[in-house]
Parts: structure tokens; sequence; C-alpha cells
């Protein structure tokens, strides 16, 4: 009998929300996974109760070693199918206090550009892989109350479209995939108003079916395409 290896998933922001329900779902369809998060604890509670092999690293994005640690990470791996960079950070800030905007741009920025560009490369020399960044619908506008997120957001979502303009240009078949959440209910979900909220769940089965189907872009939930649709139609 041929025995088929499990594939490798890695999620970065695995400890909780969207990343963690990422976790379960990959888990259940049989994925070998690698988990990152700062809360060690919480990160080792996760893969004591997922079924299958689940290794975990604690790092932090936002350090300046992060891109190089990951790379080692990802080497020591050997082979990686999937990499999810969930992890981020947001505040509402309408006093612009700007140690909270400097947190925001070091994580959901530049941090996950680092982490961003590590994957690529690594899934460049392996030929082939598929990434997935989770933006944000915010990544569309500005925001008053909350502007480092929305413009951290822009910067993350036009950063995965130069690697996939990269990856096509190449021809290589490492697909790059865009995830653009509207509100979904977790930690992170800072509005007063929030409506449309999607579950972690539900939000976790729309991104692995966006994936599944290899969509450049996807909205979670939906609908928020449309909005996304008027959004661009505003704006022309
Ligand atoms: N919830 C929403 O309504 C919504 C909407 C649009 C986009 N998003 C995006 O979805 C992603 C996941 O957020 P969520 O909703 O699942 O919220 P969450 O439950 O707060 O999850 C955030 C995850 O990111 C990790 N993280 C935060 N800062 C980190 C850092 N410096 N280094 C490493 N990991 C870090 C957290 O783990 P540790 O704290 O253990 O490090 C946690 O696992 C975020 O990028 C967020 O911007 C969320």
């Amino acid at each position: 009998m041929i025995k088929v290896s499990p594939r490798t998933a890695v999620i970065a922001g695995a400890s909780s929300g969207i990343g963690l329900a990422l976790a379960r779902m990959l888990a259940s369809r049989g994925f070998r996974l690698v988990l990152l998060a700062r809360r060690r604890e919480l990160l080792e509670q996760i893969a004591d109760e997922l079924p299958g092999d689940v290794i975990t690293e604690v790092m932090d994005v936002g350090d300046v070693s992060a891109p190089e640690d990951f790379a080692r990470v990802l080497d020591e791996l050997g082979t990686v199918d999937q990499i999810y960079l969930s992890a981020g950070t947001g505040h509402l800030n309408p006093g612009l206090d700007w140690s909270l905007e400097d947190e925001t741009f070091r994580v959901n920025a530049l941090g996950f550009a680092g982490m961003a560009a590590a994957a690529y490369r690594f899934f460049e020399r392996q030929g082939s892989g598929h990434l997935v960044g989770i933006t944000s619908i915010a990544a569309l506008l500005g925001s008053a109350e909350a502007p480092a997120y929305n413009a951290s957001k822009a910067c993350a979502s036009r950063y995965l479209d130069g690697l996939r303009m990269r990856a096509r240009a190449a021809k290589l078949p490492v697909y790059v995939t865009d995830i653009l959440p509207g509100f979904v209910d977790t930690a992170m979900m800072k509005a007063e108003k929030p409506f449309w909220v999607a579950s972690p769940e539900k939000a976790a089965a729309q991104i692995i079916s966006a994936v599944d189907r290899k969509n450049g872009r996807a909205y979670v939930s939906r609908r928020w395409g449309v909005v996304a649709l008027l959004l661009r139609l505003l704006m022309k």
C-alpha cells in the first residue's frame, strides 16, 4: 500500500480567533500543522487538543528578526504546502497615540511583509506552495478612528498583489490568496456597531474554500464582496 504523507500548513496567529479556527479545520482535514504566535501556553493547549502532528513556535512577527527566524523554521520543516498569515493587531485610536500606530504598522505592515517575503522565497525555492494572507476589508479605504489599521492592511494587501504578480510572471505553481474579512466575532472586532458578523468557524470555512479554488482574492463573508465592488465604483 502506498503511504501518502500528510500535507503541511503553517499558521501565524494561530493562538486565537480566525487562525485558531483555521487550525481546527485544517487538522480535521489531516494536515500536519505548525502554529505560531506569542502566547506559548495557549499554543501548547491548542496543540494538545488537536488531532495529529502539531508543532508550536513562539514568535512575535513585529520583531526585526521575525523574517529570518521564520525562514529558518520553514527550512527545518522540509516541505510546506500552505502558509496562512493571520497574525495581526488593531486599535481604535482617535487620539493618534503614536505608540499604538507604531505597533500596528510594525505588526500588520512591516511584520506581515517580512513574513510574506520569507514564505514566498521558501515556496519559490520549493517550486510550489500557497501563501494566504488575512488582510481586511479595511484595506480598501481610510479610517478616521483607526488610521494605522486601515493603512497597514492596505500595505499588506498590495504586498500580496506584488507577490502574486511575481509568481505569475515566473510561471510558478505558487499561489497567493488575499483574504479580506469584514467583521468576524473575535477579540480583534472593535467596531461599535458591527454588522454582517461571521463566526470564526464560518470565516475559516470560507477561507479554506477560497484556497481550494486558488482564488487570488476573497471576501469573508462573501457578501462583503458587494461592498468592495461598490467602493471601487465610488472611487472611480
Ligand atoms: N475579527 C475581525 O473582525 C477581523 C476583520 C478583518 C480582518 N481581521 C484580521 O484577521 C486576523 C486575525 O485576527 P482575529 O480576528 O482572529 O483576532 P485575534 O483573535 O485577536 O487573533 C490575532 C492573532 O494574531 C496573533 N498576534 C497578534 N500580534 C502578534 C504578533 N506581534 N506576533 C505574532 N502573533 C501575533 C495573536 O496571537 P498572540 O497574541 O498569542 O501573539 C492571535 O493569534 C488579523 O490580521 C486581523 O487584522 C479580523
